[in-house]
Parts: structure tokens; sequence; C-alpha cells
């Protein structure tokens, strides 16, 4: 696994070396998706030939977000992350302005799907509404919760292929991620378990992202050589240390420590 010197964006241009290397437009998704700001830079980056945005965009996220009555006291509460979606977590009026947001965005732009869904809920509606059995990438950005995150990494990988790619963000512990209830790192640890993914790249950021996909794959030769051809500046590590991995922040800047 590389250990990425990079942010997400970047790591899209990696992304869209592989897919021409691969002389393929592909057919991607985002699980997660807000105000869609990232999505139109997955757009931007990939020229993907079909693409599908999920999200629930519903007060009902919330209840997900720790299962004790009384949040523990390193869980900070909701209501300190208003300023990310622009209003109360609680009011349908702060949802329903950020899917009108998101829609937006993308309303010249028929290959663009988006759906009103939770994240399993939104599979068979794929399916019904898209016509779309197997996508080349899903980006998981939904729920990030142990129990949850796990849950759509099991259903998505479903809907990938031999050759299908599957990005997390938000993939790592940290002093803020912590007081978010993050479990993705922790779901990931799981999931290679009980699956073939495996993470070939990973950003040296807060709120990493890990790239995964299947171990027999020609992908993991195929990134390997974007990005061992690319500028990015990388350190490589054993995959199997992706759990280990923690933020320590410096004086100038947060890394990636795997001690
Ligand atoms: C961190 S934001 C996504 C950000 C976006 N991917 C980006 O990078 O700009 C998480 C999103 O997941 C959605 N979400 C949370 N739980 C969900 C669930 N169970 N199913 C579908 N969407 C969910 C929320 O509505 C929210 O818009």
């Amino acid at each position: 696994m590389k250990v990425c010197n990079t942010h997400r964006v970047n790591m899209y241009q990696v992304l869209a070396a592989v897919f021409n290397a691969l002389e393929k437009r592909p057919v991607i998704a985002e699980v997660g998706v807000l105000r869609g700001e990232n999505a139109l830079k997955l757009h931007a980056a990939l020229s993907p030939a079909r693409m599908v945005l999920a999200d629930s965009w519903s007060k009902e996220a919330n209840k997900a977000y720790s299962p004790f009555d009384q949040l523990p006291p390193w869980v900070s509460p909701v209501e300190e992350y208003e300023y990310y979606y622009g209003g109360s977590l609680y009011d349908d009026e702060t949802w329903e302005r950020l899917y009108q947001e998101c829609l937006a965005k993308f309303v010249d732009m028929p290959e663009v799907s988006v759906i009103r869904a939770d994240s399993i809920g939104a599979i068979e509606k794929i399916r019904e509404q898209t016509g779309i059995e197997q996508f080349d990438l899903v980006y998981v950005d939904a729920n990030h919760q142990y129990e949850y995150v796990l849950r759509d990494m099991m259903y998505y990988q479903e809907l990938l292929g031999p050759d299908g790619i599957m990005m997390l963000n938000d993939c790592c512990h940290s002093h803020h991620g912590t007081r978010q209830n993050l479990g993705v790192l922790e779901a990931l640890g799981s999931f290679m378990k009980r699956s073939d993914f495996i993470p070939v790249a990973m950003t040296n950021t807060d709120w990493s992202d890990v790239i995964l996909v299947r171990r027999d794959s020609v992908l993991v030769k195929l990134f390997d050589m974007a990005l061992s051809n690319s500028d990015v500046p990388y350190v490589e590590v054993p995959h199997q240390l992706v759990t280990a991995a923690r933020v320590v922040y410096g004086a100038q800047r947060a890394n990636i420590s795997f001690v």
C-alpha cells in the first residue's frame, strides 16, 4: 500500500490514469453526497459514462450517530457540526436545501442520476431507476459509524466487478475523528478479513482517503504503475498495516503514523 503525500483530488487524477490505461469511461457512484461538491470533482476528473449520487438527505441519519442514550464524553454532540451542513441537522429544511444545492449542480448532466434514499435502500432504486448493475468505482462516504460503513462496504462490493474500485473517505483514526465517533478505519479492518479487497493507496492526510481493489485484480499492478509514474510522493508499507494507521498532529501539518 502506498501512503501518498497528497489530497484526495490528486488521487482522482491517479484514478483517471488507471481508467485511461483500461481505455474505459467509468460508471461511478458516490454514496453520501451532501452538496455534491466532491461529486463534481469526481465528475470533472473522470468524465464518467454514467454517475449515480445516492444520499438520504434526511434528518433520520442523526439517529445512527451513537447507539447510546447518553453520549460518551469523547464524542461531540452533532450540533457541533451544524456549520458544515449550514443548519440544524434535526431540521427538514437543512436537508432539503442540501438536496436542492446538489440537484442544481448536475441539472445539465443527463449521465448523472440522483437517488434520495438511505445507502442500502438506494441499491434497489439504482437498479430500478438507472438499470446499472455494476460500477467501476464506488466512493463510500455516507454514515461513518462502524456498523453502517461496514454494511455499506459489504453491500456495495456486490456492485463492483472483478476490476471494481472502492474508495473510502474519512478512513482514519484521529483526535477529530474520534470526536465524531468515526468507525471507517475499524470497519475496513473487518471488511478486509471478509472480502478479497486490499488497500493499494492511502492519503497521508487527516480525514484520509483509501483506495481498495480486489487482491487478484489487474488493478493492483495498474495503481502501482500509475502512482510510480506520477509526481505523487509516497512511501510503501505492507497493506496489512493499514489498521494500525493513526493521524498525528505536528506543528505544521498532520501525518499518518503506524507506530
Ligand atoms: C460527509 S457527508 C458526504 C460528503 C461528500 N461525499 C463530500 O465529500 O463532499 C455524508 C453524507 O452522507 C449522508 N448519509 C448519512 N447517512 C446516510 C445513510 N445511511 N444513507 C445515505 N446517506 C447517508 C448524509 O446525508 C451526508 O450528506
